[in-house]
């Protein structure tokens, strides 16, 4: 529930730091205030004069006549705290702070910021800024901004980390007649950040399409739980900044280098049903297209066009969109054939021919929207001579308004002699382009967005009764008390039993006869490894010893690994020698976990073995929230699932208990934050069950 109210629809609104002085921040709020017509209460506060543009000024929140919903702070930021303190002593809900000179000036700036906050928490005041360029409703309407101008009314809600951005986009805006229902600039997000306004707008009647332009989330959890919320109710589309390589290099597992830092940003905005832009173009023709068109009932394109080039261009990339191109009807095709030219495609696309004019365009589009196999339109023009462009689009609008229920899409592909046909589609609602990709784009997403709504919430939290989580811990204390915090592979094997994960039995031993007598014990043949925290690539100092089929091998190869340790590490602390089952080898496969400060754990699954960073066949998905159904998801994704079906001939491996694994590892990693890195690499999989053989775990001292 927002906890918003008479923020936006503020009945009452002091500006503080108002001026008479033009070309003064508080000046331009006030007459921003003035202008959009806000119908409520305006206080301007200064300590010097009576009157401000045509309004009584008052020298303080105490001489105000009421108690104010909403204050605009626009002081020095010297002055911010006080006034901040005097807002709530005097009953303020909540602030709009303009004033820059916090967090991003460095140490003492970051401490203001903190104290303001704690001075909002004290006196129950909500904070939007500090160091915003403030927000706007067209609904209320109200602008406590000091951007140049209005927006248009619309049914779009934009966020902004950047202010300068908002007050670019709001006068690009206008010259398009793109209308928003609020704008908002989010400033350095101390309180109120994007995911409290994606949660008010999530249930503003006046909101249809929720829009951000972010350089961070500052709450990965809170903002999956409310941001998956929204998505179901209303399209969220998000332009993230800052995807740099710089997280994927600092990693040192597997797992940690496919991810990197941007993925977990593309994991979260996937999972909890984010439409992602990568560009500020993106950004607004997606938000265009939400907003104007409906979401289509299947992925099925047709195309219209008056030239082959275009045609063939915009089909090939439907295909690369994963889109499908409309298969007429047979009645569709008859009609189409017997009433366009011999030479026209009346295949799709359908191609009306260069010398098409509008009688033309409306049969074969009366024909082709009519056919139930046609989800979406796209219609193409290019300019020729005889070209009717006005009049075609004057038809095109009156065939979306036949067809509601499809989204119709234009692409006209010229300069000037198009630009009236193009702005009628833009002014009726029909997005119009001067190119073709665009429209597929928009469409993409439309479908997408479609399927995602109409997915049900998989509710089966992951939860294992069976699981031991004090003898992880109790492990876990063992690894710090001795000094470590990358476990060795029986430590990790415990861990992994400990949680249900299928692990290849592994056991530490320090002589030749306790390893002989753990082989006995796991059966032959075995697997000796060298047990030491500072030897990380065992097999290169001939710490490895595979095929041990009986205690006489075992023997040997515990004093040969020895004497190849001593000789080629010294320094090297051994703790002993590792003795775990030969498995036979099933499909190779990774699971692993690498932890992003925001979001907190990813698990990842694909092919494993050596070539894993070659291959990076690997998918991704957060811990948080995850859903059998959702791990099923991220096997899919991978090439490894067509060896996991079994491909060419061989047997299917038994995928249900590689989710169960990946579900039990999902919730050991959630249980236990002090765990910075794990990987399984390789799990076995097999046609019954699965063996994970190499368990590798790094913790935390926290
Ligand atoms: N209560 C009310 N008004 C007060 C006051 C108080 N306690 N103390 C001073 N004032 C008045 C001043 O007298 C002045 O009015 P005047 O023009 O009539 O003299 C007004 O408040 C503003 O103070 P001033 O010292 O003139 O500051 P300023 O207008 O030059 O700068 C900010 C104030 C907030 C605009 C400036 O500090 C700032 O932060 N600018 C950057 C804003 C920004 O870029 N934000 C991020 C955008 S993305």
């Amino acid at each position: 529930m927002s906890q918003l109210k008479n923020f936006f629809d503020a009945n009452s609104v002091a500006i503080i730091g108002a001026s008479n002085t033009p070309g003064k921040i508080g000046y331009a709020i006030l007459r921003n205030m003035l202008d959009c017509g806000y119908p409520g209460r305006i206080y301007p506060i200064n300590p010097k004069d009576k009157e401000i543009l045509g309004l009584a000024a008052y020298p303080s929140l105490a001489a105000l006549p009421e108690k104010v919903d909403l204050a605009v702070i626009s002081v020095p930021a010297r002055l911010v705290l006080p006034v901040a303190r005097e807002c709530g002593e005097h009953g303020v809900k909540h602030l709009v702070t303009i004033t820059a000179g916090f967090k991003e000036l460095g140490k003492e700036g970051l401490e203001a910021e903190k104290e303001l906050i704690n001075i909002c928490r004290q006196y129950g005041m909500r904070n939007l800024g500090p160091n915003c360029a403030g927000m706007m409703d067209t609904h209320v309407p109200i602008n406590t901004s000091f951007a140049k101008g209005f927006p248009l009314k619309g049914d779009i809600a934009f966020y902004s980390q950047s202010g300068a951005m908002m007050i670019a986009i709001l006068d690009w805006s206008r010259s398009i007649g793109l209308g928003f229902s609020k704008v908002v600039s989010l400033g350095n997000k101390a309180d109120l950040s994007e995911i409290d306004f994606i949660e008010e707008a999530a249930d503003d009647p006046y909101t249809r399409v929720i829009l951000c332009y972010i350089e961070d989330v500052m709450d990965g959890a809170r903002f999956l739980e409310v941001v998956g919320k929204a998505t179901r109710k209303k399209p969220v589309i998000i332009l993230k900044s800052g995807t740099s390589q710089a997280g994927a290099l600092a990693a040192s597992s597997h797992t940690g280098a496919l991810a990197g830092s941007d993925l977990a940003y593309d994991t979260a905005f996937k999972q909890c049903g984010v439409i992602r832009a990568r560009s500020m173009t993106e950004l607004f023709d997606l938000a265009i297209a939400f907003s104007k068109c409906p979401v289509p009932r299947g992925d099925k394109v047709a195309i219209v066009t008056n030239s082959g080039g275009p045609g063939i261009i915009t089909t090939d990339n439907v295909e690369l969109k994963g889109l499908q191109m409309s298969r007429f009807t047979k009645e569709t095709l008859d009609e189409l054939r017997a009433g366009l030219p011999p030479e026209a495609g009346i295949y799709n696309p359908v191609d009306v021919l260069g010398d098409a004019k509008t009688d033309r365009y409306r049969f074969a589009l009366e024909k082709v929207c009519a056919d139930p196999n046609t989800d979406s339109v796209i219609l193409l023009m290019c300019p020729t001579a005889v070209t009717e462009p006005v009049e075609t689009s004057r038809v095109f609008i009156e065939m979306r308004d036949r067809y509601p229920e499809k989204p119709f899409f234009a692409a006209y592909m010229g300069g000037g002699s198009l630009q009236e046909g193009a702005d009628m589609l833009a002014q009726a609602g029909i997005p119009c382009f001067t190119f073709p990709e665009p429209g597929i784009n928009a469409i993409k997403e439309l479908v997408n967005y479609g399927k995602f709504k109409n997915t049900p919430l998989a509710g089966d939290e992951l939860v294992f009764p069976d699981v031991d989580k004090r003898a992880v811990k109790a492990i876990f204390y063992d690894v710090v008390k001795d000094n470590r915090l990358v476990l060795l592979g029986s430590e990790a094997y415990d861990v992994a039993r400990a949680y249900g994960i299928p692990a290849a039995p592994i056991v530490l031993a320090t002589s030749p006869d306790e390893a002989v007598e753990e082989a006995e014990k796991m059966g032959y043949p075995v697997v000796m490894k060298v047990a030491s925290p500072k030897i990380l690539h065992k097999t290169d100092v001939g710490g490895v010893k595979v095929g041990l089929k009986n205690a006489a091998e075992v023997r040997n190869a515990f004093v040969e690994i020895m004497e190849n340790v001593t000789r080629l590490m010294p320094q090297a602390v051994v703790y002993g020698i590792e003795v775990q089952k030969m498995m036979p080898k099933g499909n190779e496969l990774i699971i692993g976990m690498t932890r992003d400060v925001q979001f907190g754990p990813m698990i990842g699954c694909g092919l494993g073995g050596i070539y894993v960073n070659l291959l990076k066949d690997v998918s991704f998905r957060l811990a948080r929230g995850l859903t059998r159904k959702e791990i099923e998801a991220m096997l899919a994704e991978t090439k490894a699932y067509t060896l996991l079906r079994g491909y060419r001939g061989e047997q299917p491996s038994d995928i249900p208990a590689l989710v169960e694994a990946i579900a039990r590892v999902a919730r050991l990693v959630l249980d236990f934050p002090e765990i910075t890195e794990m990987d399984i690499n390789p799990v076995f999989t097999y046609p019954n069950g699965l063996s994970a053989l190499d368990v590798k775990i790094t913790i935390s001292l926290s």
